[in-house]
């Protein structure tokens, strides 16, 4: 059952919300400081085990620590500011956190398009959700990263799923994402001599949706070149919101709830807009109708968004 929690003023912009809301989720609006967001009680994840294709260290344990090298660059994050617990949640999603404080191990996979391969041999799942950030090459500067990663599904078919992510800093901090620091190592010779920069950088969120109707074999990373690495990587089963085990099909519900800083036409002269509120659905590919036609099908659901 969806909580009947939203505003009349998210009834109006929620399609429009989710036109944007694969390329934009949450890159483009920070999120206005909520204590807690409602959310379903999500439990069924998969994590991929990303050890295996690590390959850049990207927790410095100071300035002179040149194991490691987060964008090829020779920056890196201070890891005494980064989170040194197993797991992280975030937005109803559970990560698995890579071995930051252990300064011998590998902890970010620099995407070049390697194939994980889902565990017990594949899976129907509503989303890709991934802790990582955008980095840019020598000369470039920060922006956020587009690009695809590949879907394979056991009918032998693929597709390309985009996702989008925003740069670990930038000046002025344009971009805020889930884990913060207030400073990374720079690289003197590129960085005006600091050792220190002290711009805002972040671990950053992503998320793009997967089709459920089909059964998800393995995925492949973004291409070499993407400039796209990342920390974690968390599937969200279809079915993770199934709350009566007696009813046949996946239940559409409400993951997260947010406000955004995003506000709906301030420009007309019929008065103040509206604040965007962003929700996000779980099993939306699944249910009975789409939402253009969901009137005749499913008014109370009309009714309740
Ligand atoms: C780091 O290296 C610089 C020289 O490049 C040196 O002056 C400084 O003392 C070193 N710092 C540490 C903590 O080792
Ligand atoms: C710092 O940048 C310079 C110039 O691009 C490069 O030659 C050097 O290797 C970088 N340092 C590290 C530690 O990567
Ligand atoms: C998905 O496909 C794999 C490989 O054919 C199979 O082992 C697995 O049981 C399937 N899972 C589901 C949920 O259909
Ligand atoms: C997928 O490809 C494999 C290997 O070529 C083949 O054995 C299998 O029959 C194909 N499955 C489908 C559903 O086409
Ligand atoms: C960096 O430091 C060196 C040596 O102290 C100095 O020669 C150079 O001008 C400095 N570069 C910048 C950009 O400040
Ligand atoms: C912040 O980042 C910008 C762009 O990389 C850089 O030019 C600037 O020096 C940095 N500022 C500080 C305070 O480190
Ligand atoms: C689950 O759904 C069945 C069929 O609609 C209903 O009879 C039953 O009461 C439901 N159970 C719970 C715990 O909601
Ligand atoms: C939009 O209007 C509301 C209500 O007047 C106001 O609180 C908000 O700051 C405005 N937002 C922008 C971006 O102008």
């Amino acid at each position: 059952m969806l909580p009947a929690f939203a505003s009349a003023d998210a009834l109006l912009f929620f399609p429009a919300w989710l036109h944007v809301y694969h390329l934009a989720q949450s890159i483009f609006s920070p999120a206005a400081h909520v204590p807690r967001p409602e959310r379903a009680d999500v439990t069924q994840f998969v994590k991929f085990d990303l050890k295996s294709v690590f390959d850049i260290k990207a927790a410095a344990s100071g300035p002179n620590d040149t194991r490691a090298d987060f964008d090829g660059s020779g920056r890196s994050y201070p890891v005494e500011l980064l989170p040194n617990a197993a797991t992280y949640s975030y937005n109803g999603i559970e990560f698995d956190l890579p071995p930051f404080h252990d300064t011998s191990s590998k902890d970010t996979v620099c995407s070049a398009g390697q194939t994980l391969t889902i565990p017990n041999g594949g899976g129907r799942f509503q989303s890709f959700n991934a802790l990582g950030a955008a980095i840019w090459p020598a000369g470039s500067g920060p922006s956020p990263m587009i690009s695809n990663v590949m879907l394979n599904f056991d009918d032998n078919t693929s597709e390309d799923m985009t996702i989008i992510i925003a740069p670990w800093f930038s000046s002025g901090s344009v971009f805020t994402g889930p884990i913060y620091v207030p400073y990374h190592y720079a690289n003197k010779t590129l960085d005006y001599n600091l050792t220190i920069d002290t711009n805002n950088t972040h671990v950053h969120y992503s998320t793009s949706s997967i089709r459920s109707d089909k059964n998800l074999t393995s995925i492949a990373l973004p291409p070499p070149g993407s400039n796209i690495n990342f920390f974690s990587i968390t599937l969200l089963s279809a079915d993770a919101s199934i709350e009566n085990t007696s009813t046949a099909s996946p239940v559409l519900n409400v993951q997260a709830v947010r406000s955004t800083t995003k506000w709906f036409d301030n420009s007309t002269a019929a008065g103040a807009g509206a604040q965007i509120i962003e929700v996000t659905i779980n099993n939306l590919f699944l249910s009975r109708c789409t939402l253009r036609n969901c009137k005749d099908a499913e008014p109370d659901l009309l009714f309740k968004l």
